[in-house]
């Protein structure tokens, strides 16, 4: 599928944005890149069969997420910091790896809930407001496929709870994501 076929499946291509919502799309954009290197930063773990294998699949969606997200926003409405994600992501996504499957789904488990939660935060304000209904449709096809990446991890986790550290953990990712996004939907 080439950027344009994939556009139109996420009926992505005749949408402006909002005024409201530009520091929202410049955090999802800026998400997305992260999300794209966190997986980019797996995949070095080659040697880990089942981490080489969730990280393409799911590097393939965050791909796409990017791709609908770079139509959808004008480069000089991007975050400046892009770089800065891209390391974020990159760091994230290879050290957690590095520390072995388990703790890697706990780590997309964590990201990939606070990315739906975020996005269900903007369709929610776009459904209040009643406006742009395109825009909705767009995000809302992404908040799904988080929601597989989020339920992917959690299955491939395994039954056992989360120990003490991996919680920790979770909430780290969490409250840090929290600030990325601030910073994210400033510059
Ligand atoms: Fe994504
Ligand atoms: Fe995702």
């Amino acid at each position: 599928m080439n950027n344009f076929e994939l556009i139109e499946k996420y009926n992505a291509s005749d949408i402006s944005i909002p005024k409201n919502m530009f520091g929202w799309m410049r955090s999802n954009h800026a998400g997305e890149t992260g999300a794209v290197w966190i997986y980019l930063g797996a995949k070095c773990i080659f040697w880990n069969k089942k981490i080489k294998v969730i990280s393409k699949e799911h590097y393939q969606t965050e791909k796409n997420h990017l791709i609908i997200m770079n139509h959808l926003l004008s480069n000089k409405s991007k975050s400046k910091l892009l770089i800065f994600w891209r390391i974020l992501g990159f760091s994230l996504g290879f050290i957690s790896a590095l520390l072995g499957y388990r703790f890697f789904c706990v780590t997309i488990q964590s990201v990939e809930s606070f990315v739906e939660q975020h996005y269900r935060e903007q369709i929610e304000f776009l459904y209040k407001k009643s406006i742009s209904f395109d825009l909705l449709k767009v995000l809302e096809m992404c908040c799904d496929e988080e929601v597989e990446h989020q339920n992917d991890a959690k299955m491939q986790k395994g039954l056992d709870k989360n120990s003490v550290f991996e919680n920790m953990w979770s909430n780290l990712i969490g409250s840090g994501s929290n600030v990325a996004v601030n910073v994210s939907k400033l510059i």
